[in-house]
C-alpha cells in the first residue's frame, strides 16, 4: 500500500514514497539556482530531463518496485505552469498505465501536513513561508483558512531579490542569513496590517541603501525586520485563534533565525512550537505522497480528466476530509 508523490511546482523535481504515513524515500533533483532567477521553460526542461532518474532513485531508496505502488499524487498548484505540467504528466502516465488512483495535491497543504506529522503536532496554526508564498494558515473542519498573508511578494523572493541586487547567490534567503550574522541593525520600513504584511517597501529601501551602508548591516536589518513582521502577525493570529501549537514550514522555515524568533515569541504564551528537518521544508515529493495517502484513506477519488494543474491553487479550496 505505498503511495508515490511527485513535486514539480518550482525548481525542484521531487519524488517521495510513503507507506502508512512513513517516508520510505524522498529523492530530489534541483535546477541550479543562478543570479538570473528561474525561467519557467528552462526549469521545466530540467524536470523533463531528470524525472525518470528521480523516480528510479526514489524506488531504489525505498527498496520497492513500481508494481508495489498503488496510488500516486502530484502537485496541482500553486506554482509555475510549465513546471507543474511535467509532474502532472508523469503522475497521470503512472496512474493510467498501472490503473491506480491519482490525487492532485495542494503544495501549501502538503508543507503544513508533513510538518504536523513530523513535528508531532495535533492541530497547529501554521506560518507557511517560501519563495512565492507567505501565509498564516488556521485549520478548519475539513479545510483551512488563511488568516493573514503577504499583500505583495513572498518573503523568500524578497530576500532573494535583495541577494541578487547585492551580488550574492540567491537561495531562499540563505546568503542574506550568512551576511546578516556579521551586521548591525539599521531602521527599515515595517509594514504589518492586522495579520497581513508587505515586503516590497522593505526591499526597495534595502536596495537603495546599497553603497551607503555595508551589505552585512543591510542584510541583518532586512532579515530582522522581515522576520519581526512575520512574528508580530503570527502572534496576533495565535492569540485570536487561541491556538496552543504553532508550526513553521516552507523554504524560509530553514532559517534558524526565524525559528529562534518564533520560539521566543511562543514561549511566554505557553504555545508548543514545531518545525521539521530541512529536507521537508525545501520542496519535496514525500509531502505530496503523504497528503495523497491521506486523501486516499479518507475516501477521496478523482477522475483522470479532473487531474488538472492550477498555478494559483489556494489552500482554502482544499477539501481536507481527513481532518
Ligand atoms: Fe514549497
Amino acid at each position: 500500500m505505498a503511495t508515490l508523490g511527485i513535486e514539480s511546482s518550482a525548481h525542484t523535481f521531487g519524488v517521495g514514497i510513503v507507506e502508512r504515513g512513513r517516508v520510505l524515500a524522498n529523492a530530489k533533483s534541483m535546477y541550479p539556482i543562478t543570479d538570473k532567477g528561474m525561467i519557467p521553460a528552462k526549469v521545466a526542461d530540467h524536470h523533463i530531463q531528470t524525472f525518470k532518474e528521480t523516480i528510479e532513485q526514489a524506488l531504489y531508496d525505498s527498496g520497492l518496485s513500481m508494481s508495489d505502488i498503488d496510488s500516486v499524487g502530484y502537485t496541482r498548484g500553486p506554482g509555475l505552469g510549465p513546471c507543474l505540467r511535467v509532474g502532472q504528466l508523469a503522475a497521470r502516465t503512472i496512474s493510467e498505465r498501472r490503473s491506480i488512483p491519482i490525487f492532485p495535491v495542494n503544495h501549501a497543504c502538503a508543507h503544513i501536513e508533513i510538518t504536523r506529522r513530523m513535528a508531532g503536532l495535533r492541530s497547529p496554526l501554521a506560518l507557511y513561508v517560501s519563495g512565492g508564498n507567505s501565509q498564516i494558515v488556521a485549520r478548519e473542519k475539513h479545510g483551512y483558512h488563511v488568516l493573514g498573508e503577504t499583500l505583495d511578494i513572498g518573503v523568500g523572493n524578497m530576500l532573494d531579490n535583495f541577494a541578487r541586487s547585492a551580488k550574492m547567490v540567491p537561495a531562499w534567503g540563505s546568503s542574506v542569513a550568512k551576511s546578516a550574522i556579521k551586521g548591525r541593525y539599521l531602521p527599515m520600513p515595517y509594514t504589518v496590517k492586522g495579520m497581513d504584511f508587505a515586503f516590497t517597501g522593505l526591499l526597495t529601501s534595502a536596495a537603495k541603501m546599497l553603497g551607503r551602508h555595508s551589505v552585512n548591516d543591510i542584510s541583518h536589518s532586512l532579515q530582522e525586520t522581515a522576520f519581526s513582521m512575520l512574528c508580530e502577525a503570527t502572534e496576533r493570529a495565535l492569540l485570536l485563534t487561541r491556538s496552543r501549537e504553532l508550526a513553521v514550514c516552507g523554504g524560509v522555515a530553514q532559517s534558524s533565525r526565524l525559528r529562534e524568533m518564533l520560539s521566543i515569541m511562543s514561549r511566554p504564551h505557553g504555545i508548543r512550537f514545531g518545525f521539521v528537518d530541512d529536507q521537508y521544508n525545501s520542496d519535496n515529493g514525500a509531502m505530496i505522497a503523504y497528503v495523497a495517502e491521506l486523501m486516499r484513506d479518507s475516501g477521496s477519488s478523482f477522475q483522470l480528466d479532473k487531474c488538472t494543474i492550477d498555478q494559483k491553487y489556494r489552500i482554502e479550496e482544499v477539501e481536507a476530509l481527513w481532518r
